[in-house]
């Protein structure tokens, strides 16, 4: 049937790590304007990283404008708004004054890791996993809001007293976006709140004991809504006027979802600043045996949520900007390709970027980077392909874990995010994993999944039926390595791996 006439768009906010974007699209699911953003990344001490909420909110604002105008419409012909969100990343901010009080600290940042520490206790890191799914990790937002409650003065008493609010980028924006201290409504959506460390991964709601543990008044915390509802409308603080809000989904939720995984054993793998895989697993709450974590990948409006499994990899897309940044040895994110192409392989040098230390599998903090089998034969060329192929490693070694904790092998890996247009990466991807690596049409999948949730929850698009019907493959890579050459390409990624462990405890 399609929408009505005159609602014809589904506009999506995706508020990334580095950017922010906004992206209309249309009833096919195909991307008719959009605007970004980058906004500035501040790294005060060594592992610290964060950002500033009121310039995201400012970007935000300035790319809904852009998307607007660059697909020539305004707010009447939007049927529908979705947010999708860099998850994790932790704001606290005053009610009355809308006011942060502390940048926002971001989920790459490792300066919890005493506050870790100490909560795990004798139990150990996986003290609250039964309850939350997840290890105690400095990733996660819970620890960081003890820090910012510990840290800045009067927080704890001004959070106690109810002035406070905690949120992640979903909930900071749709506060702002539906009136900030004149009314704004404050909720997060079950998959943001599955990577608080304080929502009980069965019920869906917060748990008040770990919240105690922690120092957090369950009273800052938002009301945990669907992925695919309607939360409140744009008021004048946004071009979006009276424009219904009706999605929410972290972003790595978002691209499951677009890239139309609805059946249990489907998964992707998006290529962003890290590298995610998620795979659902139906209604059934899967405890991984193999370092990955358990989160909820949508709830659709009543329905039963649908979970996953995670492996989240921290550094992979952010590497080839260090190399950029930090190092120059490029000049342009494109040009790792171009480099790499120069050399067939590596010449035995491996990096590994374990910055904020190791996720999934590992989840080992006191790694740190290193890059091995130096040797005067090693050049740019080799270590822009080194910094590719780590990626893809990182990347087979999740894979492993989910077949492990599945007991079936994965037969094909589903691929999005920015990184998916280098093609030297994608071949290497199904070589070392021996699986065929598929594109799809749309590698915008984040901000399509957020639109559909959206658009979902007022009958813009009728069922998921219409993803699956939207979902069209664009290219396929398929291995030409045989077993033997793969196991051993991971043996030496293995061994590389072991050299960064421990270096920040020695
Ligand atoms: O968990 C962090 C993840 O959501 C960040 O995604 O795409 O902003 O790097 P991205």
């Amino acid at each position: 049937t399609g929408p009505e006439p005159d609602l014809r768009f589904v506009l999506s906010i995706d508020q990334g790590t580095t950017s922010t974007r906004a992206v209309v699209f249309n009833y096919a699911g195909e991307p008719v304007g959009s605007g970004q953003k980058e906004h500035s990344q501040h790294f005060p001490q060594a592992g610290w990283v964060e950002h500033d909420a009121v310039e995201i909110w400012r970007n935000t604002r300035e790319v809904i404008g852009l998307a607007l105008a660059d697909a020539d419409i305004n707010r009447h012909s939007l049927a529908a708004v979705g947010i999708t969100n860099q998850r994790e990343t932790t704001v606290v901010w005053d009610r009355a004054t809308g006011e942060p009080v502390h940048p926002a600290i971001v989920w790459q940042d490792t300066r919890t890791q005493r506050i870790c520490d100490e909560l795990a206790g004798d139990a150990g890191p996986d003290r609250y996993k039964d309850r939350v799914g997840l290890p105690l990790a400095t990733y996660f937002s819970g620890p960081k809001i003890r820090w910012i409650l510990q840290n800045v003065d009067g927080a704890a008493q001004r959070a106690e007293a109810g002035e406070l609010l905690f949120g992640t980028m979903d909930t900071w924006l749709i506060w702002n976006l539906t009136g900030g201290v004149r009314g704004g409504v404050h909720v997060t959506d079950v998959t943001n709140a599955s990577r608080t460390m304080l929502m009980n991964i069965d019920t869906l709601d917060w748990n008040e004991e770990i919240a105690s543990e922690m120092g957090i008044p369950v009273s800052m915390l938002p009301q945990i809504r669907s992925s695919s509802e309607l939360y409140g409308y744009g008021r004048r603080e946004s071009l979006l006027i009276d424009t219904p809000i009706t999605g929410i989904l972290g972003d790595q939720h978002a691209a499951t979802f677009g890239q139309a995984c609805f059946a249990p054993g489907q998964g992707k793998n998006t290529y962003g600043t890290g590298n995610f895989m998620l795979m659902n697993t139906g209604e059934e709450i899967v405890r991984s045996e193999n370092g990955l974590l358990t989160t909820v990948a949508y709830q659709l409006g009543e329905q039963k949520p649908v979970y996953a499994l995670e492996g989240s990899i921290a550094v992979t897309g952010s590497l080839v900007q260090w190399l950029r940044d930090n190092l120059g040895l490029i000049s342009s994110a494109p040009e790792v390709e171009t480099k790499a192409k120069r050399v067939a392989d590596t010449g035995g040098a491996y990096i590994v970027p374990a910055f904020s230390g190791l996720f999934a599998p590992y989840w080992k903090p006191d790694a740190r980077g290193v890059i091995v089998g130096l040797t005067s034969f090693i050049n740019q060329f080799h270590l822009c392909r080194a910094a590719l192929e780590s990626t893809a490693y990182q990347s087979a070694e999740v894979v492993e874990a989910m077949n492990a904790d599945a007991g079936d092998e994965l037969v094909e890996l589903k691929v999005d995010g920015g990184m998916v247009v280098n093609e030297t990466l994608m071949q290497f991807q199904a070589d070392v994993l021996g699986v065929d690596v598929v594109r799809p049409k749309v590698i915008e999948t984040t901000a399509l999944g957020a639109a559909y949730a959206a658009g979902l929850a007022v009958g813009f698009w009728e069922s998921t039926d219409d993803v699956v019907a939207n979902w069209a493959e664009d290219t396929r890579w398929t291995p030409t390595t045989d077993a033997e050459e793969r196991s051993a390409l991971l043996a030496g990624w293995r061994r590389a791996v072991t050299r960064s462990f421990d270096w920040a405890s020695p």
